[in-house]
């Protein structure tokens, strides 16, 4: 019997209409454009706007757009699953919000934590759900509202992220096309380096939570570059490896967003030329789990059916990790 695998059949994004330069982020902390474009590749992100407006609003653009394209009845849907770390609120899920937003009531879901590997994660349960032939339509998401969580008075965070999102949608194939294999690891010991501590359970919302910058993404660079570098090339490396992939195999290198010297370096180690390798970072910074439903959005014109994929993450947790696709149309 031939095996049922989770085919990529649309892709849908979007990002918010404000843009915020290095030139404002000038204005704002002492920086300078010279240095976030040559530390990071970053040019300028777009920034969600306004009061009441949370992450669901752009996962909502996102799916509305794919099935639109699709021209896809949303009581079709099974199953909306959210990678982020920006929901609206505690609960409802965004997931829940969005299914509703777009009368997808047959659809159940979740939101998924795992920082930048948000949207990897999340493919990899979604694709599950279709190879079991448990549902034919699974939406994955990938989406953050950073903005919410930034301080803007942190030079050292405020000017590597973003806002927005895309979305996937996975049907069953029999063709040798899809999800062929992912890697997927994590690592708790490296909160300490990159985290958002505020408004859980151990540190509930409180004036002293607020004084203290509880509710801001702290990181320490230095630390999270050297693990970034050394896992996405180690883990991309290997997902080659086990499926036998060359450098000339590979049509595309989908990395997350967070530095362009993260991403050179796990190209370089997986001896692809820069041509191969996918990036918008200069336009909208690291989004986190939105960068790479971003990317396959903006370049899902050049792809080509049959074409090898290799998606790959670092981040928050830590977690990482790569999948393997062959592109289906
Ligand atoms: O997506 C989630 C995972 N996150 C990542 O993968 C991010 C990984 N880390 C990085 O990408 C880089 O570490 C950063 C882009 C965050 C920082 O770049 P860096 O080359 O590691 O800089 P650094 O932190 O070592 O700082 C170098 C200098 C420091 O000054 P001194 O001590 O050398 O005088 C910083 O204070 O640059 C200073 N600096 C800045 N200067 C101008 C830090 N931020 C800024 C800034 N503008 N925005």
């Amino acid at each position: 019997m031939k095996k049922t695998r989770a085919a990529i059949t649309a892709v849908g994004g979007w990002v918010p209409e404000d843009v915020l330069s290095n030139t404002d982020l000038e204005k704002i902390v002492d920086t300078t454009d010279e240095w976030i474009l040559s530390r990071t590749g970053i040019k300028e992100r777009r920034i969600l706007k306004g009061k009441e407006r949370g992450v669901s609003e752009i996962c909502t653009h996102a799916v509305r757009q794919l099935l639109e394209k699709k021209n896809i009845d949303p009581m079709e849907i099974d199953m909306v699953i959210v990678g982020t770390v920006t929901p609206d609120y505690f609960f409802p899920s965004t997931s829940n919000l969005v299914c509703t937003n777009l009368g997808m009531k047959n659809a159940w879901g979740y939101d998924l934590t795992a920082a930048c590997s948000g949207f990897i994660y999340a493919l990899a349960t979604g694709s599950q759900f279709i190879e079991t032939g448990r549902y034919k339509k699974v939406i994955v998401v990938g989406a953050d509202k950073m903005s919410a969580i930034i301080d803007y008075e942190d030079r050292s965070t405020c000017v590597i992220f973003g806002d927005g999102g895309g979305a996937v949608l996975l049907e069953p194939t029999e063709e040798e096309h899809g999800v062929m294999d992912f890697v997927l690891h994590a690592d708790g010991a490296g909160g300490q380096y990159l985290n958002c501590r505020g408004g859980g359970s151990v540190y509930p919302a409180s004036y002293e939570t607020v004084d203290q910058k509880m509710h801001f993404v702290k990181q320490e660079g230095q630390a999270v570059f050297k693990h970034a570098v050394y896992n996405m090339a180690e883990v991309s490396v290997r997902i080659m490896e086990r499926n036998k992939l060359t450098a000339d195999d590979i049509n595309y290198l989908v990395p997350h967003q967070a530095n362009k010297r993260i991403v050179d370096a796990t190209a370089q180690r997986m001896g692809l030329p820069g041509e191969k390798v996918l990036m918008n970072i200069e336009r909208y910074g690291n989004t986190t789990a939105g960068t790479l439903p971003l990317l396959l959005w903006d370049f899902e014109k050049q792809f080509r059916k049959g074409d090898n994929l290799v998606l790959s993450a670092f981040g928050g947790g830590f977690t990482w990790g790569a999948v393997y696709i062959k592109w289906a149309y």
